[in-house]
């Protein structure tokens, strides 16, 4: 302290010298230095005498904020120290030579920024003094973002914050700048508001916090906005920029749009349809979904979908979906068009069945009721027949009669169709299959089957007539709507006659099989040649006694054989059938007149077996 006072004194001393003596030192010093927090900081101080001095002394001062002065160090010729006692006393070196001195602050704090004086003084030879800023730079830390959560109204009438944005711990202060997708948002009254809060910590340091407050529209919808913190750095600005972030905007809906997602294509009736409503609203509104004609009624809906299940002809028409804009109060409607399409049962005429007299000819026609153009093809027995709507039957046979299905679809609608049927049937006189009569050979004692069958409507009945043999029976009677087939099997025991007689009302066909019977020894002997002449003779002999034989018998039995013969025929026709009544007529006739005849013929054929000549009504 006490050399404090000295010094002080000498350089009041010097001074008051210097003031007399024209000698001067010229002092050159930087006006700024400028370090970041942490580095060291030099401060160059040189200066020069215009008359070399004989003694000189170097001091550095700062000064406070308060306006109050402090040295903090001192050199002359003989010694050179820090002073003790100050906030620089172990945070500071100084080295110098006889023209320049070097202050260096060893660890810059914030708290440094400041002037530092260096005072030189060289008694006679003049004084003088010089002073550098020390500037301490920092750089913040990157700015944090943070939008609103909230949506943001377009409708109000007020800015609205949109994000807040800090820069923390910086030195010197930061400045904040806003973005709206890479263009500068600069303040415009009543349209950008951004509010700056500037806060200085203890320890320095700046750290700045702004909000944006903006007029939103809709078009931010899809904006980013972000912040810039620019700060100063030794010699430069820099620039961080925070993230993007995007903002919810809350727009009220203006128009909304009803489609149909489900089915794709035209829709027919049981199909199920989904329609789906959508605004251009943010949040979406609810929506209301109503038809046309009936917008007091509101339909079942869920978020902006209405399913139509199993939709007839009825359900075509105008769908309107609605939603009330609560900012505007208005009401905004959509509206939809729904098509049904339909397609009626078949209607076949004529209906059901319908019958034909063999060569007749019939229109039959098939329509169903549709919205969209059908096409119609006809069937029988699964086979294509005919296409459109009508059909041509023309000069009918019992081929002709059958099931005809009719199947109307609509070629721009796959799989929607709908059939109809019309059965006919062909009425006509019993017409036997492959009708010529057969004449056959067949050994005796064999079994034959004897087929007979017959088509016509109403179906035929079948009756045999079978003379020659008793062991017959019939094996196979199989009958369809128009059609009958009957087997027997009889046993060859003489020549046969069958006839097989079809019967309906319209008429009679019949099919005589004649049988003849051949012996079971072969006539036709084996003969050998070598043999001789004897058995030639033997065999002529046994033929003279032959033929002699026969004219015996022949004589013999001359006036007996027509009255047999005629009584076997009446017989047959007693027993003829019932289902005509013209014929029937004439055998009760016959009947009459011949009964006693046929009854004394009976007893003299006794041995004859009538029941032969029985015949069977094979009728179901
Ligand atoms: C001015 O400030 C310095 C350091 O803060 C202090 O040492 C000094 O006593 C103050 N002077 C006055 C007059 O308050
Ligand atoms: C911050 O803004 C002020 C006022 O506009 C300006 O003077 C200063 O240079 C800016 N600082 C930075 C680091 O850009
Ligand atoms: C906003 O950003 C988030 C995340 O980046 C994204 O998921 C969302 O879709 C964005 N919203 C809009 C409206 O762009
Ligand atoms: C239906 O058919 C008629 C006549 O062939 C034609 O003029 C019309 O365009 C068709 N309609 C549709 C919807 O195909
Ligand atoms: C006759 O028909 C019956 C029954 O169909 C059959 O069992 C038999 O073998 C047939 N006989 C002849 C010789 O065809
Ligand atoms: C079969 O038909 C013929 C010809 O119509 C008739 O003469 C005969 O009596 C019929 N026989 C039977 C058994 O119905």
């Amino acid at each position: 302290m006490a050399c404090r006072k000295d010094t002080l004194l000498l350089v009041a001393l010097l001074s008051f010298v210097t003031f007399y003596v024209r000698a001067k030192v010229d002092i050159d010093m930087d006006d700024t230095v400028s370090v970041y927090r942490g580095d060291p900081a030099e401060l160059h101080c040189r200066y020069s005498f215009s008359e070399e001095p004989s003694m000189m002394m170097v001091q550095w001062f700062v000064k406070y904020p308060n306006g109050s002065r402090e040295r903090i160090s001192y050199r002359d010729l003989t010694i050179e120290r820090v002073d003790e006692g100050t906030d620089y006393t172990d945070r500071i070196t100084v080295a110098g030579d006889s023209n320049s001195e070097t202050l260096t602050v060893l660890t810059v704090k914030l708290s440094d920024e400041r002037e530092f004086f260096c005072q030189v003084n060289g008694m006679a030879a003049g004084n003088g003094e010089r002073k550098t800023h020390l500037a301490v730079f920092d750089p913040p830390e990157a700015p944090v973002i943070e939008g609103v959560h909230s949506g943001i109204s377009v409708s109000s009438h007020l800015l609205s914050k949109i994000a807040s944005c800090e820069a923390r711990k910086g030195y010197p202060r930061p400045n904040i700048t806003w973005y709206r997708d890479e263009t500068p948002l600069i303040p415009i009254n009543g349209e950008i508001n951004v509010v700056t809060l500037v806060t200085r910590e203890a320890s320095g340091f700046y750290t700045v916090q702004s909000e944006l407050q903006y007029k939103i529209t809709k078009e931010d919808k899809d904006a980013l906005f972000s912040c810039k913190v620019s700060y100063f750095v030794p010699g430069d600005v820099r620039t961080s920029a925070s993230q993007d972030i995007n903002i919810t905007v809350h727009y009220p809906t203006t128009n909304v749009e009803l489609w149909r997602e489900l089915p794709k294509g035209l829709v027919k009736e049981g199909d199920t349809v989904e329609i789906r409503c959508q605004g251009d609203g943010n949040p979406p509104p609810p929506y209301t979904f109503n038809r046309e004609q009936q917008p007091e009624i509101e339909l079942d809906s869920t978020n902006g979908q209405l399913v139509l299940h199993e939709v007839t002809r009825r359900d075509s028409g105008v769908y309107q979906c609605r939603t009330l804009d609560l900012d505007t109060e208005e009401d905004v409607v959509g509206n939809m068009h729904l098509t049904v399409h339909y397609l009626d049962p078949a209607v076949v005429v004529p209906k059901d069945s319908e019958v034909m007299s063999k060569g007749e000819s019939l229109t039959a026609t098939c329509n169903a009721l549709s919205s969209l153009n059908t096409s119609t093809v006809w069937f029988k027995d699964d086979r294509e027949i005919g296409r459109g709507h009508m059909l041509f039957l023309e000069d009918a046979t019992f081929d002709t009669a059958g099931e005809y299905v009719c199947e109307v679809s609509v070629p721009t609608l796959a799989g929607f169709q709908s059939t109809g049927s019309v059965h006919i049937i062909v009425q006509g006189v019993p017409k036997i299959k492959d009708a010529e009569n057969v004449d056959m050979e067949e050994r005796a004692g064999k079994w034959v089957n004897l087929s007979c069958e017959a088509r016509g409507y109403p179906r035929p009945i079948i009756a045999w007539s079978i003379y020659g043999t008793q062991s017959w029976r019939e094996v196979l009677n199989r009958v369809t709507e128009d059609s009958v087939q009957s087997l027997v099997t009889l046993k060859v025991t003489s020549d046969i006659t069958a006839i097989c007689n079809a019967t309906n009302d319209m008429g009679v066909e019949t099919k005589t099989h004649s049988i003849k019977s051949m012996s079971m020894v072969t006539p036709a002997a084996k003969f050998q040649e070598g043999s001789g002449i004897i058995i030639v003779i033997i065999i002529i002999c046994i033929l003279l006694l032959a033929i002699l034989g026969s004219v015996l018998y022949f004589l013999y039995k001359k006036g007996k054989l027509p009255c047999g013969r005629s009584g076997k025929q009446e017989i047959i026709n007693v027993y003829s059938t019932a289902e005509k009544p013209n014929k029937e007529d004439i055998v009760v006739e016959m009947k009459a007149e011949k009964t006693e005849e046929a009854v004394l013929l009976k007893g003299v054929n006794g041995d004859k077996k009538p029941m032969n000549d029985q015949y069977i009504d094979l009728r179901k």
